[in-house]
């Protein structure tokens, strides 16, 4: 083992120490050892600690030059209606053309949520408590029938939840999809390293490894041989979205008829803020390219400031939803563009340099994470459309309050009573739009719309909405 070639290039990368208890480890042990640090580009993480490790934690985001990213407004807000006609038509056209699949990010660990399993298999929805992975594949088969196409699905796990998630689906039976339009890959795992820039040990004989960040996903993404899948079967647009979320229209033809009549690269949905220190990241212009500023790395002043009509100026916050294309996937993913990581510090579980198990109190490290929203300056014509944000977003990312569980269920149902209420029925609400009881439209009966007020119009008579209520 001492003569190994890693054990060397780690030796002479200064990283070494990974190796110091290779004596202890039986021969399996010894072998796990060897393929985690078979993973570390060392070169890679010898650049970080230059560039990220031994400066501040603050350093680094560039504000100079900022301004406001431009936007597509929805009709009703002032943009152009024609146009995002023509958009809806095009998208549509895409959609017939099996032109689209959709992709969701799920390798993340879900801390916030403090939920043991893949978060994806979540329950969501207000009745059936539906998990978010049911919910998108019954978007998936819903719109597979509405434009005459199946579409294909990607999903990006983990190494720690990748297992899990693929006996989810087996065990129930890919919720009706075909299992051959359904494609699970892991996304790549980075070490953490200490403040001092060596590598942590989680246990003797493996590295403290984790997911490298939804940006991940493009080196994954054709790493995994997804992008000449999608090539092959003659798909050109990945609709991204992340899995916690189950509002999303990820299915959506004026957003893909935006995209290919700009020819973007990289398309994004905003929300306009609902407030000046709300948590998104902010669209913004930089010299001429479109960038994403976390809500952490805007200053207050310029998150607060507003135009001569007294509307927030950085008004659009960012959702983390986009479209890309499969050949600027393959570019980033190949080419010597790549997107930078970001530096996380946090309470990694460790062994000290005797072996011991430290289960730190504070931060004692740095975890490597990529962002995909980093991709946008590299994207050629990155065209930002204006979505409502009571039918695109509504995620689930704490156990309570914002972003929980209840918030979520409550949004499903305004939108619920929305779609009914707009196709003529009467279900009573509040003045948020919550009825008193909960019910719920299966994603097969209508998963926007569009497709509710065709289920509902073919429906005689029409379905009683009452507590418990199930369209399907
Ligand atoms: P979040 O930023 O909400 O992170 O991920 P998280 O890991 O799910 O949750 P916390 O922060 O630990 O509570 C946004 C989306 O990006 C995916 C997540 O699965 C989610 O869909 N993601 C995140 C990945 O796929 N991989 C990652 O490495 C990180």
């Amino acid at each position: 083992m001492a003569t190994h070639p890693l054990v060397a290039a780690f030796q002479q990368a200064g990283q070494g120490h990974v190796f110091a208890h290779v004596e202890a480890l039986n021969s399996a042990q010894q072998a796990e050892l060897l393929a985690d640090a078979g993973e570390v580009d060392l070169a890679e993480i010898a650049e970080l600690n230059r560039t990220l490790v031994q400066k501040s934690a603050a350093a680094g985001v560039d504000l100079s030059d900022l301004s406001p990213a431009p936007y597509e407004a929805l009709p009703k807000n002032g943009g152009n209606a024609a146009a995002w006609a023509e958009a809806k038509r095009l998208g549509e056209e895409a959609l017939r053309a099996g032109r689209v699949a959709a992709f969701v990010v799920a390798g993340g660990q879900g801390t916030r949520l403090g939920y043991d399993g893949p978060k994806g298999t979540y329950p969501v929805t207000p009745v059936l408590k539906k998990s978010l992975f049911q919910v998108f594949a019954e978007k998936i088969r819903g719109a597979g029938a509405r434009y005459g196409k199946p579409l294909h699905w990607f999903i990006m796990t983990s190494h720690i939840n990748h297992a899990a998630t693929e006996a989810f689906f087996k065990e129930n039976k890919f919720f009706g999809l075909a299992e051959s339009h359904v494609h699970f890959f892991r996304q790549g795992r980075m070490p953490a390293v200490g403040f001092d820039g060596k590598i942590l040990l989680e246990e003797k004989h493996r590295i403290a490894m984790s997911p490298d960040g939804h940006g991940g996903s493009l080196r994954a993404l054709q790493r995994s041989g997804a992008v000449d899948l999608m090539q092959r079967e003659g798909i050109d647009i990945l609709s991204y979205f992340q899995v916690d979320n189950p509002l999303v229209r990820f299915i959506d033809p004026a957003f893909v008829g935006w995209h290919l009549k700009t020819r973007s690269e990289m398309s994004s949905k905003m929300v306009p803020k609902a407030y000046a220190g709300e948590k998104v990241g902010h669209f913004c212009t930089q010299r001429g390219q479109t960038v994403v500023i976390e809500y952490s790395d805007l200053p207050k002043a310029m998150q607060e400031e507003t135009d001569a009509s007294g509307k927030l100026r950085f008004v659009a916050g960012s959702i983390a939803i986009h479209l890309l294309d499969r050949e600027f996937i393959r570019r980033m993913a190949t080419g010597a563009d790549a997107l930078p990581f970001h530096r996380a510090d946090k309470k990694i579980p460790c062994l000290d340099a005797a072996g011991n198990a430290v289960k730190p109190e504070k931060a004692n490290g740095v975890k490597f994470e990529m962002f995909v929203f980093d991709a946008l300056p590299f994207a050629k014509h990155p065209v930002i459309i204006e979505t409502d944000r009571a039918d695109d977003f509504s995620p689930v990312k704490n156990a309570e309050g914002v972003d929980s569980p209840k918030t979520c269920a409550e949004d499903q149902l305004r939108q619920f009573v929305r779609w009914a209420n707009g196709n003529g029925a009467a279900v009573a609400a509040d003045a948020t739009g919550l009825p008193p009881f909960a019910f719920e439209v299966s994603p097969l009966f209508g998963y926007d719309e569009d497709s509710f007020a065709v289920s509902w119009a073919a429906r005689s008579p029409k379905p009683a909405i009452t507590a418990g209520a199930v369209l399907t």
